[in-house]
């Protein structure tokens, strides 16, 4: 990771003769609970030793210089004069810009170098990250005195409006309030959280990255929240103190909708399914009883393929493949879907032939080759020194 802050560093003080700032914030796994921030449920995750990196230092006019190292580009505005770009990555950067302008904050021009480390598309939240380091590092040269909180909901903000993705709090929040060793159990309505100790002897937290890249922002993700919405206006004709689906059981989802449109009554009974399941995995955690908690994660594997609908042939490939190894104890695609990670628990005597024999399966079934980490869980935003 310290490779990453001199790249940046160096860059930036060639490039203005100033020294920098540096940032970073990290991407993130989940454990369980997907597709529940944004129905108001909960969710189960933590950062990891993958980020966004910026170096950052304000200027005395109104200028933004914006350099991405990884994909040697750059990009060139104003405070009055930003627009979306057609190139993308900029628009997690102005996005914050925007949302702090916003609400009112007085802002400078600056100029930022950032580079990564968190793949792009394979579901561990690289936009959430840059969007976090982002706010961070504003909020450290300007002085906004910006809480964590406010600063996890200004990058979402900047997801949901900047860029079009109508996302939940999970990755922003995750990426801001990561911590060590832990996964944090967030109740994404009412935003109370807890760290719950993840420093397991014995297992390893590892991610098959299957290389297909998704597009979030593709309507698919809008679409499973737009549908989730007329599950729950559909519920509330009857039971009116529903007003998400975190507040809905599943008595009223078979009540309200198993006669009617049956994506509609998938959709619901995945989410409402789903948050009960992670309350029962947090149980499992604190008796330390793994075995329990990755069948949940299996479970929601098959809730997210054949009832939400947001997996891809490769992903399942990959589940059914850790499902035929008893040292992997549990395993579910991970993020947004239609391609990127998933996440298993392995057993650590033998994880390394478990990957080898996996890798090889998948390519031999796909012809492609698959990448996988090995994560850590680490601290979330922070000034790198
Ligand atoms: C993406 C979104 C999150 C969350 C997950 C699915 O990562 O950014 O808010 O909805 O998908 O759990």
């Amino acid at each position: 990771m310290d490779k990453l802050k001199t790249l940046v560093s160096d860059f930036f003080e060639k490039k203005f003769n100033v020294t920098p700032i540096v940032i970073s914030s990290p991407g993130r796994i989940n454990l369980i609970g997907e597709h529940t921030d944004y129905n108001m449920g909960f969710v189960l995750p933590a950062a990891i030793d993958k980020g966004a990196y910026v170096a950052i230092s304000k200027t005395n006019n109104e200028t933004i210089n914006l350099y991405a190292l990884d994909l040697n580009d750059e990009f060139t505005t104003t405070l009055k004069t930003y627009t979306h770009s057609a190139k993308e990555w900029p628009n997690y950067i102005i996005g914050v810009v925007d949302e702090l302008i916003k609400m009112g904050k007085v802002l400078g021009g600056f100029n930022a170098v950032f580079a990564g480390n968190v793949p792009l598309g394979a579901g561990m939240s690289s936009s959430a990250a840059l969007e976090c380091a982002t706010v961070f590092a504003l909020n450290h040269i300007f002085d906004l005195g910006l809480s964590k909180l406010q600063m996890a909901q200004i990058a979402q903000q900047a997801e949901r409006e900047f860029v079009g993705v109508k996302c939940g709090i999970m990755d922003q929040f995750a990426s801001v309030f990561g911590k060590k060793n832990h996964v944090i159990k967030l109740d994404c309505r009412s935003l109370e959280y807890t760290y719950v100790p993840f420093n397991i002897q014995g297992i390893k937290i590892v991610l098959f990255d299957s290389m297909v890249k998704h597009s979030l922002a593709s309507t698919e993700y809008n679409l499973r929240s737009q549908q989730c919405q007329q599950g729950v206006a559909i519920i509330q004709q009857k039971f009116s103190q529903v007003q998400t689906l975190r507040d809905a059981t599943i008595q009223m989802v078979d009540d309200c909708l198993a006669n009617g449109d049956l994506t509609i009554y998938n959709r619901c009974k995945y989410v409402v399914e789903e948050i009960d399941r992670l309350i029962l995995a947090c149980a499992d955690l604190t008796e330390n009883n793994l075995e329990a908690f990755g069948q949940k994660m299996y479970a929601t594997h098959k809730g997210l393929s054949q009832l939400y609908q947001v997996s891809c042939p490769q992903l399942d490939f990959i589940a059914d493949c850790a499902l035929l190894q008893p040292d992997i104890l549990g395993a579910r695609m991970m993020g947004g879907g239609f391609g990127g990670c998933v996440i298993a628990l392995i057993k650590d005597e033998n994880y390394e032939s478990i990957i080898e024999e996996i890798k090889t399966s998948y390519q031999q079934k796909w012809d492609k080759e698959m990448k996988v980490y090995v994560m850590s869980i680490e601290d979330g935003a922070r000034v790198v020194v």
